[in-house]
């Protein structure tokens, strides 16, 4: 199985990678070939909202015109038998890499052909609060809804806060494990 997890944190040791981590070395130790990819890291444009009406290629050819890191990690997860996205709590919502980066697949979902590469790929989102701890259910919230409506198989979501993280550690690791079995929500 090949993994690929998407993090939102520009931290390589905060609580997000933490987290992902421990879904990391679940999926290795299960077999799985996982990948771990840094947002912030990436260079990623912002949505131009290229035409008049607000779309763009997106829509009629499911890319992105922008000649940034967009498109060669949209194809990576298109390839991926499945994938993670996990963001950092910020004011009780995603961070702004994974709202850029989710918000543009969106966009593509709309072309026929990308839609159906996007249909039935499954996906876990994971949310880490680090500061008050607050604000984790509504991040999963927002992640669920982007992921969903995407088009995305979301087959969990898994809501952190810094005070439970070493208790969700073991399950996040069993997370990766059950990936290596290609969850679907079906
Ligand atoms: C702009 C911003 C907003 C934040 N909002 C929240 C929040 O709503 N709830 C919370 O518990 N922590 C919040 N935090 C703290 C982060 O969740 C915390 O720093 C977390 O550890 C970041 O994840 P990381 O360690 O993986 O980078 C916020 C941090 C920033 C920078």
């Amino acid at each position: 199985m090949n993994i690929l997890i998407v993090s939102g944190s520009r931290n390589p040791e905060g609580h997000t990678a933490r987290a992902v981590n421990a879904v990391l070395e679940g999926g290795k130790a299960a077999g799985s070939d996982v990948e771990l990819v840094f947002l912030p890291e990436l260079n990623l444009e912002r949505c131009r909202q290229c035409d008049q009406n607000g779309w763009g290629i997106c829509k009629s050819k499911g890319r992105c015109v922008a000649e940034d890191d967009f498109n060669p990690l949209l194809e990576k997860i298109l390839n991926s038998d499945v994938s993670v996205f996990a963001s950092p709590v910020y004011f009780s919502d995603l961070s702004e890499s994974l709202f850029t980066f989710l918000s543009k697949i969106q966009r593509i979902s709309i072309n026929p052909e990308a839609k159906k590469r996007i249909e039935n790929k499954p996906v876990v989102g994971i949310c880490c609060a680090g500061g008050s701890g607050n604000g984790a259910p509504d991040c999963c919230a927002s992640l669920y809804k982007i992921l969903f409506r995407t088009g995305f198989d979301v087959v969990d979501m898994v809501p952190v806060r810094r005070q439970n993280l070493e208790a969700k550690l073991p399950a996040l690791n069993l997370m990766g494990k059950w990936l290596e079995t290609k969850p679907t929500s079906a």
